[in-house]
């Protein structure tokens, strides 16, 4: 079945960015110039997704704002003659056909994805999470999609991660079936370095099959009340098979401090308008030990 629908969440918190997000949504933070939920929301487009569905909550209209037309700046920038600005700006506001859903309490991933259930219906969606970007030759959205073609079934985004890191992820105990691709034996959440099956993180792309909607009612709420995606992973690989994709791209946590400044620093380094000048200024800085 043709995957026509991409769930963005974005209605986390985003503590680890305040106060910078104590009245604006993290999504919207500029990686130079464009905000995160536009690069992601253009993964999914040159991924070849039809419908977009945003999960937002309170504080969040900016980004409804974003992708909505603005009559009043299209009019001052035709004023101006900026005509290039005014192109991109009306650009952004065809980029999708987007619909926003509010999760009305922050409950966690799981139930922010429960919330789209209605709107998914019962096909296969792509799930994006915006914190994580990634940069590659083809949409890293684009080269899942290929995997659940072969496979018919749900396919998670992994990433090899420094051993010593592993407890900061979902990993999974893989079973290589091709170069990149992996049969999911079972998922351990957060585990420390000695008892991880594997050094696979999960990051932020999925495709999920609709069951998951189901199994994400039946788990049960871990700290703080939250609902956690990769308990119902868990209880669906009861059900199903499902993959693993080492993608081919590089990815930047951009929901973490230290992951948005390298994220910032490197695309400022690839524009074409700024990055020689931006090379120069670093090259001259005189960085203490
Ligand atoms: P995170 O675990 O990174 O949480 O969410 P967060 O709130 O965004 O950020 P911190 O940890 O407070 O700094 C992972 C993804 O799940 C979404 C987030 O928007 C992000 O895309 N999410 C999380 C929701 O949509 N709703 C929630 O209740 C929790």
């Amino acid at each position: 079945m043709k995957i026509r629908k991409g769930v963005i969440t974005a209605a986390g918190w985003g503590t680890r960015f305040l106060p910078a997000t104590k009245s604006q949504p993290k999504e919207m933070l500029p990686l130079v110039d464009k905000p995160i939920i536009q690069y992601v929301v253009e993964e999914a487009v040159a991924s070849g997704i039809e419908q977009i569905i945003i999960i937002t909550a309170l504080g969040k209209h900016a980004i409804e704002n974003h992708f909505d037309r603005s009559f009043d700046l299209e009019y001052a920038l035709k004023q101006k003659g900026d005509e290039k600005r005014l192109q991109e700006i009306k650009r952004i506001s065809e980029l999708a056909r987007i619909c926003y859903i509010r999760q009305k309490e922050q409950l966690g991933l799981g139930h922010a994805v429960s919330v789209a259930r209605d709107f998914v219906g019962d096909e296969p969606f792509a799930l994006f999470l915006p914190d994580d970007l990634i940069t590659s030759e083809v949409p890293a959205m684009k080269q899942m999609l290929q995997v659940y073609d072969s496979y018919g079934c749900s396919v998670i985004a992994v990433e090899p991660v420094a051993p010593e890191k592993t407890a900061a992820y979902g990993i999974i105990e893989p079973k290589q079936v091709e170069e990149r691709v992996h049969q999911v034996l079972s998922l351990v959440e957060k585990p420390n370095p000695e008892e991880a099956p594997s050094n696979l993180a999960i990051v932020g792309r999925y495709i999920l099959t609709p069951e998951i909607f189901t199994l994400l009612e039946k788990v049960v709420p871990g700290a703080g009340g939250e609902i956690q995606l990769t308990d119902a992973l868990r209880l669906l690989l009861d059900q199903q098979g499902i993959y693993a994709y080492q993608f081919q791209g590089t990815r930047y946590d951009t929901g973490e401090p230290l992951g948005f400044l390298k994220a910032s620093v490197e695309f400022a380094l690839s524009r074409p308008d700024l990055g020689t000048e931006f090379r120069e200024y670093l090259r001259q800085l005189q960085l203490p030990d």
